[in-house]
């Protein structure tokens, strides 16, 4: 009977069955399972208040009507016993639910020490997915922008923080909202027991681009995760062929271009194995390997997707000119118009479309290793 309802609430809660949905009531987590229950013993518990409370409302109204009781009914001040009972129910009924709360905010809020750790960085308007356990191994922490991947069928223990203000970690299906909060880093369990992709926003009001805030949640099955994490760690940007496209975006990616004032990408963006430390920007590692850009504003920029010339102008135009396309983006521009840091104009730097497309061809050469491609069979 359990199950039946848990399914029922499922069916409720997500509106539609197959393929991705965004859902609380997904009940492949253990987190979702843990409220829905609870959930519905404080609708079970409502339920029998409001029909009883009902019943002797109708009863009321039927046996006292005036038209059957000409006499006037007795008279009486006061009954001690009734008000015990009016004070004692309620305090039962609250007692009864606080128990069931906090027995389920203990089971949710350990962390195990089994846990696969991972951290998330919120800022505006863009999330960082950290892997700190793999430092040590991977010679620095593995990071990827906006996708966060983890192993289905296991506990995950994600602890965010925030770059600026307080955003709001939240994939539904996942589990509940938690804060992101500046200098703050706080740890807490999320766990599917199906491999899929699922969608994350940033649930806190934080600025221009709150809504275009996005991330993806890929959960791998643990063979797929392994091999993701051991091809991360192991990961070094490709060095482009001398000449190439790709080269000359490299260097523009690394150096910017000092006579037309555009900054160099990598004084914001970190790309494993190259000289490109930058934090200030989401790290642009396994670029070419995401399916998102400009932290889930565009969607599905699959690998055949790159063919299409509409992807290609998406991208151009993100590199051009990003708070054109994104409210708020802190990314400068390329094409000499003014932007905007902390409310404090600044005056772009330009690059030629010829070398935009540079920088996007090397860009779109940071792939992770087909085995290793999270995406690999979604839609
Ligand atoms: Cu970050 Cu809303």
């Amino acid at each position: 009977a359990r199950a039946a309802a848990l399914a029922l609430g499922t069916a409720v809660l997500s509106g539609c069955g197959a393929g991705q949905y965004i859902s609380i009531g997904d009940t492949a987590a253990g987190y979702n399972r843990e409220v829905l229950n609870l959930g519905l013993w404080a609708i079970a518990i409502s339920a029998v208040i409001f029909i009883g409370v009902s019943a002797a409302l109708f009863y009321t109204v039927q046996k006292f009507r005036e038209d059957r009781n000409t006499a006037e009914p007795q008279q009486f001040h006061g009954n001690n016993k009734l008000e015990v009972w009016l004070v004692a129910v309620p305090i039962v009924i609250v007692l009864g639910l606080s128990v069931l709360s906090v027995r389920s905010l203990a089971r949710l809020n350990p962390v195990s020490k089994e846990s696969v750790g991972i951290e998330a960085l919120g800022a505006q308007f863009w999330w960082n997915f950290s892997y700190p356990a793999n430092a040590a191994a991977a010679g620095g922490v593995v990071t990827n922008g906006n996708e966060m991947v983890m192993p289905a069928e296991a506990k995950i223990a994600v602890t965010t923080t925030s770059r600026d203000v307080i955003h709001g970690f939240w994939a539904p299906n996942l589990g509940g909202q938690r804060a992101s909060i500046p200098t703050v880093k706080k740890s807490w369990q999320l766990d599917t027991d199906r491999p899929g992709v699922y969608q994350g926003n940033c649930s806190q009001l934080c600025g221009a681009s709150h809504a275009n805030m996005r991330f993806k949640v890929v959960a791998l099955p643990a063979d797929r995760y392994e091999t993701f994490e051991t091809a991360a760690q192991a990961y070094r940007a490709p060095t482009p062929a001398p000449g190439s496209a790709e080269a000359r975006g490299y260097t523009i990616f690394m150096q910017g271009k000092a006579a037309t004032g555009a900054i160099a990408c990598a004084s914001c963006h970190r790309v494993q194995g190259t000289p490109a430390a930058g934090v200030s920007g989401p790290d642009l590692s396994f670029f070419g390997t995401r399916r998102t850009l400009g932290a889930g504003k565009w969607e599905a920029m699959t690998p055949a997707r790159w063919e299409d010339p509409e992807a290609a102008r998406i991208l151009h135009l993100w590199l051009k000119n990003s708070p054109g396309v994104k409210p708020g983006s802190l990314m400068p521009t390329y094409d000499g118009s003014t932007y905007y840091v902390n409310g404090k104009p600044q005056k772009g730097g330009v690059l030629t479309d010829q070398e935009i497309d540079d920088v996007a061809a090397y860009l779109r050469s940071l792939q992770l290793p087909e085995e290793a491609d999270y995406w690999r069979g979604s839609p």
